[in-house]
């Protein structure tokens, strides 16, 4: 299939993009400042796959907390490991129908898995492996190759 192209100039901090990739939804967020901070303070304990060493991201993306080529911009196959479901942006911190420990992620409504704002999966979850991260390049400072 043909690579899909991103324009992240408008992308305001805390906002998502999709973009469609193969018929699949490909999520692009612009992560603020306190964002990344969250992410790096989540305990690797409470996560299946902290290190994302199950293989499910391109060699050249970080495995680190941020799993990006940039740390402000997560790209994301949005599509649950488990069964396919879409999960729903949740940007927020400590929303109450998630409860205090929530620090912002990906949260699906069809079996409650719960992913970071990187897509690594919670302990817990249904899901068996953090969401899958595309292949994709930066053609210049705002535009996004997928594929
Ligand atoms: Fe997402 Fe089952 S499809 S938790």
């Amino acid at each position: 299939g043909a690579p899909a192209k991103a324009d992240i100039s408008k992308l305001e901090p805390g906002q998502q993009m999709i973009v469609e990739w193969r018929g699949k939804p490909v999520w692009i967020v612009r992560r603020s400042e306190e964002a990344l901070s969250n992410l790096s303070k989540i305990d690797g304990n409470k996560l299946a796959d902290p290190n994302s060493e199950v293989p499910q991201q391109p060699d050249y993306v970080s495995k680190d907390a941020n799993r990006a080529i940039r740390p402000d911009v997560a790209v994301l196959v949005g599509i649950c490991t488990h069964l396919g479901c879409s999960p729903t942006y949740r940007p927020e911190v400590a929303p109450e129908d998630l409860g205090s420990d929530w620090v912002g992620g990906y949260y699906c409504p069809c079996h409650g898995s719960r992913f970071d704002l990187s897509g690594r999966v919670v302990k817990g979850s249904p899901a068996p492996t953090n969401l899958v991260i595309p292949p994709h390049k930066y053609e210049d400072e705002n535009i996004i190759i997928v594929g």
